[in-house]
């Protein structure tokens, strides 16, 4: 089973990922708890280029973004699913197609590049205004401000196909309890 975490910067999905992979690990579950941008090379030149130590198109971006999902699909999550661990993924392809179309990149070109990735079997995207959100946040990276996270939070409320959408303003046991509800273990 593999489950994914979505959501504009401080939405929360740290603590939910967390919480989730921390029950499944008490139903005796084997999970693997993983995120993108990954700790690779790619994600780790993507950390300099959020950190605005680099600046590159954002097509590029998005490229090197999908890069390093090819490689954290079939060196982390891949093998895993394989073992029949459970993965618990904070960002996906989703975040991709949200951010970079709102940097200006075309939505159907994000949608292409990405289709070799495998589907989720839930996606959670937890719904926060940005107000709220960059409050959470220490803005030290390029996308955490306000406007634009305004832009990207309109594009995951369009992604509605497959997309579990729960309201992550509320309090984190809350919001866990709803998640929780939707998971079902075989
Ligand atoms: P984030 O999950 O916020 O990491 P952290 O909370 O540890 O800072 O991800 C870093 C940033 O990268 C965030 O602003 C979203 C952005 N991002 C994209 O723009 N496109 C992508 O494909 C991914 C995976 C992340």
């Amino acid at each position: 089973m593999f489950i994914v975490f979505e959501g504009i910067d401080g939405c929360g999905k740290s603590t939910q990922a967390k919480l989730l992979a921390d029950w499944l690990q008490a139903q005796g579950k084997r999970v693997l708890l993983t995120a993108e941008p990954t700790k690779g090379r790619i994600g780790l030149f993507l950390r300099e280029i959020l950190a605005g130590k680099t600046i590159v198109d954002p097509r590029t971006l998005a490229l090197l973004f999908t890069a390093d999902r090819y490689e954290h699909l079939a060196r982390e999550i891949e093998p895993a699913l394989k073992r029949n661990t459970i993965v618990v993924s904070e960002r996906y392809y989703h975040s991709t197609i949200c951010y970079q179309a709102a940097q200006g990149v075309s939505w159907n070109w994000l949608v292409d590049l990405n289709k070799f990735a495998r589907k989720p079997d839930y996606t959670f995207l937890l719904d926060v205004p940005p107000k709220q959100s960059v409050r959470r946040k220490t803005a030290v990276e390029i996308f955490e401000e306000e406007k634009f996270l305004e832009k990207v939070r309109d594009n995951y409320l369009k992604l509605n196909r497959n997309v579990i959408k729960v309201d992550g303003s509320k309090r984190p046991e809350k919001v866990f309890e709803e998640i929780k509800g939707r998971v079902k273990l075989k």
